[in-house]
């Protein structure tokens, strides 16, 4: 395990093998170009530019939903062919509101504590940081595997009151290094899908085991059928394959696996005011299921408090 601070030149260094060079510009993209290779990611850590570029998408968009133009500075800065992933609307409009609605829950509680720790868990390129813009006096870890923080440190600027755990969540030890005694907002956008069940269950007893108090909140799809297997093919580059748990249908079943957990919100991404901004054939099904409790699960926040 690593803590970095301001590391990049040497995680850079172990990242990519070869020289640094120039690179053209990409449309959408104005600023200062770095070519940063990331083939060496393995496809676990690959989802984390799944998700970068889905927010560089939406930035590029008119009327954007996140609006994190730090994403489409990260993805001018790597030696990927973004365009290769094919977003399809039903993959982005999801995984940028779905931040948006984490954001949110991350400011309201850093303004309510602002002694708070927040925990970014499998942070992966994700700016939140920038975006959610806790008080000073808020300490910010972003916890991911060694190379996706190696990256992080290449490409991303670490504000003073930022911290890198590199790390697995699975490891025995990985809170370790994070302060435990303060209230603390863990946030997981993206992560619980490829972690086992058992692991699943692991991190939410780490969480009361290590922290004193606070909240933990993350997306989930409910439990993943065969009918969301054929879905999920429609994500990008194979995405699903990495995919490690059936889900859980029923809310109160982290309560059940560790009842110091109590759960204090479910919220549908569908019923969110920004569904207005998504693609009209796109809109119109989410609409639709978020009348359907099957499917309005299918995307969702869940927020728990211990
Ligand atoms: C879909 S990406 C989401 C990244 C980021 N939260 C975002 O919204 O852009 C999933 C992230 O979880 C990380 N991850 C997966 N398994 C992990 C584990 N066991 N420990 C730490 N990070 C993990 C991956 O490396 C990846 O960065």
């Amino acid at each position: 395990m690593r803590v970095t601070e301001i590391d990049g030149a040497g995680a850079l260094a172990q990242l990519v093998p070869g020289p640094l060079s120039r690179r053209r510009r990409r449309p959408g993209y104005e600023g200062e170009s770095l070519s940063i290779d990331v083939d060496g990611l393995a496809p676990v850590e690959k989802t984390a530019l799944l998700t970068l570029y889905a927010r560089a998408l939406d930035s590029r968009c008119e009327t954007p939903i996140l609006c994190d133009r730090s994403a489409n500075e990260v993805t001018g800065k790597l030696n990927y062919d973004f365009d290769s992933l094919k977003m399809p609307a039903s993959v982005l409009c999801p995984v940028v509101l779905r931040a948006k609605m984490l954001d949110e829950r991350v400011r309201r509680f850093t303004t309510e504590h602002p002694d708070a720790v927040v925990v970014d868990l499998g942070a992966g390129l994700s700016d939140g940081i920038a975006r959610s813009r806790p008080p000073v006096t808020v300490d910010w870890y972003n916890v991911d595997l060694p190379a996706v923080i190696a990256l992080r440190d290449a490409v991303l600027p670490v504000r003073r009151q930022e911290h890198c755990v590199a790390t697995r969540i699975g490891d025995p030890h990985w809170a370790d290094p994070i302060p435990a005694d303060r209230p603390t907002m863990l946030v997981a956008d993206g992560l619980t899908a490829f972690l086992s069940e058992p692991a699943i269950v692991d991190l939410f007893l780490t969480v009361t085991d290590h922290f004193r108090t606070g909240e933990l909140a993350f997306n989930d799809y409910g439990r993943i059928g065969w009918v969301s297997r054929v879905a999920l093919r429609a994500v990008p580059q194979g995405t699903s394959k990495a995919f490690s748990n059936a889900g859980f249908a029923d809310a109160r079943q982290p309560e059940k696996w560790n009842p110091r957990l109590t759960l204090v919100e479910e919220a549908s991404l569908t019923n969110a005011a920004e569904v207005a901004l998504f693609p009209s054939h796109l809109r119109l099904g989410v609409r639709l299921a978020a009348h359907v409790p099957a499917l309005a699960r299918k995307w969702r926040i869940l927020r728990y408090r211990f």
